[in-house]
């Protein structure tokens, strides 16, 4: 028997209009990234299948709380957050941006599974293998739950869902991922999702708190050593699908908290003057002795930062669900 036809079928909004394949725009990324000075490089490449299993090691890291904690915040407050989805008493997608495996919305998804054709659920992710696991896994699991995986970008599959999905919306992002943008990026962000939702749509946001600068920069270079594998994994990347030679031993994972601005900035360190060459690219890059790959920022938020960021953005807070510790958020925004 055909397995496939039997899951729900899967939107693929990942293929690129211009023709340009995924290896030609890594390869691009890369070349403006280490062309440039200072160094960078974007931090969604670390999601290859090496990158996304590192991730996976990270989330149960002693030292790496915020899954933990948003996990805490719902699960404690799960019935809560089912009302404030449900108050409205009318059918409503939810969308849950860069779902991955979903593990947190599968909290939210049971308990609103209870009531039944209230709502479908809209995975959005850019890994297809991802959303071709989590359909399979969420048939078997909670087969009344009505799946629509969307495989793409966050900006096309809104455009998407306000094409195809006019009904009642409530996106999820969750996990602190709206840390990894800088600051206008993230205001633009979120305005892009306002602008595709209507008055009574809902944001369940996933932010992580200030706290003491010590447990955060430990979340970020954990004593095992996974963290170093996972920003590492960037470079090994480059070198096995864009045939570059870089010499993994010498360079470093270096992390660093900035208390001042909130920001957890991860980097690639050279140890050493060295040239690295990519075949892909077909250009030499030359690294100053302790020349520094800037690599990942993380924002780490005050409630009251996050209130201004939604209200900039057209959001208004409705609920802040928390951690005992108060060391993560789960806010639940409201369009007006
Ligand atoms: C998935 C973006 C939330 O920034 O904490 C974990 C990624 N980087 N350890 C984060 C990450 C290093 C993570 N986010």
């Amino acid at each position: 028997m055909d397995l496939t036809s039997t899951l729900p079928p899967m939107i693929d909004l990942s293929r690129k209009k211009d023709g340009t394949n995924d290896t030609e725009t890594f390869a691009a990324d890369v070349a403006e990234g280490l062309g440039t000075s200072p160094k960078s490089l974007p931090s969604r490449y670390f999601y290859d299948a090496t990158g996304s299993r590192l991730f996976q090691e990270i989330m149960a890291l002693p030292e790496y709380y915020l899954t933990r904690c948003e996990f805490e915040v719902l699960q404690g407050n799960r019935q809560e957050i089912a009302r404030h989805f449900f108050a409205a008493d009318s059918f409503f997608h939810l969308i849950d941006l860069g779902a991955g495996d979903a593990l947190k919305t599968k909290i939210l998804l049971r308990e609103l599974a209870l009531q039944q054709n209230a709502f479908d659920y809209v995975p959005v992710d850019i890994s297809g293998d991802a959303m071709r696991q989590l359909s399979d896994s969420l048939q078997q699991e909670m087969p009344s739950v009505d799946v629509q995986a969307v495989v793409g970008e966050y900006f096309k599959a809104l455009e998407w869902l306000q094409e195809h999905k006019p009904e009642r919306k409530i996106v999820l992002f969750l996990g602190s991922n709206i840390g990894n943008f800088k600051n206008d990026e993230s205001i633009s962000f979120l305005k892009s999702i306002r602008s595709n939702l209507s008055p009574g749509d809902k944001l369940l946001m996933g932010v992580d708190l200030r706290k003491d600068p010590d447990t955060i920069l430990s979340a970020y270079n954990d004593a095992s050593g996974v963290t170093a594998a996972f920003n590492m994994n960037l470079l090994r990347r480059i070198n096995t699908e864009l045939g570059g030679d870089f010499d993994l031993a010498e360079f470093m994972h270096y992390p660093i908290y900035n208390p001042h601005e909130g920001v957890m900035r991860s980097f690639i360190v050279s140890k050493k003057a060295q040239d690295v060459h990519i075949q892909a690219t077909g250009q030499t890059f030359h690294f100053d002795a302790w020349e520094a790959i800037h690599t990942e920022n993380s924002h780490k938020y005050s409630l009251k930062q996050i209130e201004e960021l939604g209200n900039t953005c057209g959001f208004r807070i409705e609920t802040v669900f928390q951690d005992t510790e108060c060391r993560f958020a789960d806010v639940l925004f409201t369009v007006d």
